[in-house]
Formats: C-alpha cells, sequence, structure tokens
C-alpha cells in the first residue's frame, strides 16, 4: 500500500488529530484537512513529516477544497483508499431556534452537511477508480435523541447520516463502503471553547453521564476502535450504517 492514503477531514481537531497520530504510528500515509488552525499537527510534523500532507482549504468552499485536495493527489502520486470526516461546527451560540441568528444557522448546515457534500463530491471519484473506498462519517447521538439549543447541529447530523444512508447505496456496486460512527459525549480539550460555551458544555455532559449506563464520556480509544473496523478489510459487508458509540445509552 505504498501510495495509498488515509485523507482526515478536521485533522487539527481533537478526534482529527488523534485518529492522525494513530494511523501515522501504524505507518500509513495522510492527506490531512485542516481549515484555521494547525497547532495540533506541529508535534506529528517532526516525526513524521514524509507521511503526510497538510491540505488547507474551507470546506464549504467545494472549489478550494477540490483544488487542494487534486493538488495533492497529482504531485505525489498517492491513491486516497479511505476517508474519515470529522470536521464539525457546533451550535456555539446554544440558543433555542426562536432566537437564532438565521446567517449562523445556514452556516453550520454549510458546514457539517455541505461540506459533506464537497468532501465526498471530490474523493468518489478517486475512489471509484480504483473500485475501492472505505469511508466514515462522524454523527453524534443528538442525531436520535435531538440537541436543546443546538438544532443547527442536531439537524445537520441527522442529514449527514441519511446522506451516509443514501450515498453507501449509490457506491455499494462500486466496492465503496460508507458508515457513520455517531458518539456520545467524548472526553476531550474544550480549552478553545469561549467560557460562555465552554460552562454550557461542561454542565450538559454532566447531565448526560447521568443517562449512560458505562458511567463516563467516551475516549478518543473507545472510538478509534470503531473506525479502524470500519475501514479495515475485515469490514466486508456493512454499509451506510449509523453506529452509535453510547457507553450503552440508547
Ligand atoms: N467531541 C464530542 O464530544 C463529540 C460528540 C459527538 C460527536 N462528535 C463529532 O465527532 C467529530 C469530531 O469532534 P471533535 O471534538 O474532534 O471536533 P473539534 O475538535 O471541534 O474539531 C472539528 C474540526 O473541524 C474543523 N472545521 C470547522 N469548520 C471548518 C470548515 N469550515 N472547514 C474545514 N474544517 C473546519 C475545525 O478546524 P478549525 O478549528 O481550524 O476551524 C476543527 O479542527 C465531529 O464531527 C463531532 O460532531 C464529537
Amino acid at each position: 500500500m505504498k501510495n495509498k492514503v488515509i485523507v482526515i477531514t478536521g485533522a487539527n481537531g481533537n478526534v482529527g488529530s488523534y485518529f492522525a497520530e494513530q494511523y501515522l504510528n501504524a505507518g500509513e500515509k495522510l492527506i490531512l484537512c485542516v481549515h484555521k488552525s494547525v497547532s495540533r499537527l506541529k508535534p506529528l510534523q517532526q516525526k513524521f513529516s514524509n507521511s503526510f500532507a497538510v491540505c488547507k482549504a474551507d470546506i464549504s468552499d467545494l472549489d478550494a477544497l477540490k483544488d487542494g485536495l487534486t493538488e495533492i493527489i497529482t504531485t505525489r502520486k498517492w491513491i486516497p483508499r479511505a476517508l474519515i470526516h470529522t470536521v464539525t461546527m457546533r451550535s456555539s451560540d446554544f440558543l433555542p431556534l426562536i432566537e437564532t441568528d438565521p446567517l449562523r444557522w445556514k452556516r453550520i448546515i454549510d458546514v457539517n452537511l455541505n461540506g459533506t457534500y464537497n468532501i465526498l463530491k471530490v474523493l468518489l471519484p478517486y475512489f471509484r477508480k480504483e473500485q475501492y473506498g472505505k469511508i466514515v462519517l462522524f454523527g453524534s447521538n443528538v442525531t436520535r435523541i435531538g440537541l436543546s439549543r443546538g438544532s443547527a447541529y442536531a439537524a445537520s447530523k441527522a442529514a449527514l447520516a441519511n446522506l451516509c444512508r443514501s450515498v453507501a447505496i449509490e457506491e455499494a456496486g462500486n466496492n465503496i463502503y460508507l458508515n457513520t460512527i455517531s458518539p456520545g459525549p467524548i472526553k476531550i480539550d474544550d480549552s478553545h471553547f469561549s467560557e460562555s460555551y465552554r460552562e454550557f458544555r461542561r454542565n450538559y455532559y454532566k447531565e448526560q453521564i447521568k443517562e449512560i449506563p458505562l458511567k463516563r464520556h467516551a475516549s478518543f480509544k473507545d472510538i478509534f476502535g470503531i473506525c479502524k473496523f470500519l475501514l479495515s478489510e475485515e469490514n466486508s459487508y456493512i454499509t451506510g450504517e449509523e453506529f452509535y458509540v453510547t457507553g450503552g445509552r440508547l
């Protein structure tokens, strides 16, 4: 698999950067899609500089995303074999729908849902050409429990999971598998959030844990295990599914 690569979006995010490190340690080559910040990739730069390339683009901008990815893929002669799509924009205004700013609401849909369309639109032709592709999209358990004061985020994630089901049917004949991982709360570094949003989020997480039979939030490792399986050769018969990784919460 010398020139076969995994594309990770949101690669500077909590989950994305953890996954990038795991796959680099396992000897994989990666294309890491980032937006504004690359701070979490700095430690990887020294150790793995030849094993990954960085594509910086706003995922809601189809042309910028396509140009950035095409350049890396053609100049390096890399062949995408998998995609892990973790990009997300949260409803960090934490307002009920009735009070939301319509532009902010639309922006979340644009990044979370239309951004998913964009990354699939750019990469599916490569997967089709090879007649091979394993894709994992990131949803959230809010697709089944809803999210008070986060309707745009919750709606975008539910749409993403259904987009996954639909495209999985379309691409099954091309040996391209798509699945969604929908985690409950994950233990993350929340220092980059505004103080007020951090407080809202911490309270939400504290409440949520009462509903989780395993009585803890998910670790990155908990989430990585299922992603690794879905991207592996062991996954020969699962596509179009949404996997809830929620510590037993239904
Ligand atoms: N963390 C949780 O508790 C939790 C729970 C359930 C589901 N999830 C899902 O799991 C996935 C990973 O979560 P996470 O905690 O790792 O998220 P995160 O740390 O907030 O990372 C999200 C990434 O998306 C990037 N991004 C945002 N807007 C973008 C845009 N317009 N174009 C390109 N990239 C953009 C951000 O880059 P910049 O910062 O540079 O903008 C950031 O690196 C997400 O899909 C999330 O919805 C997470």
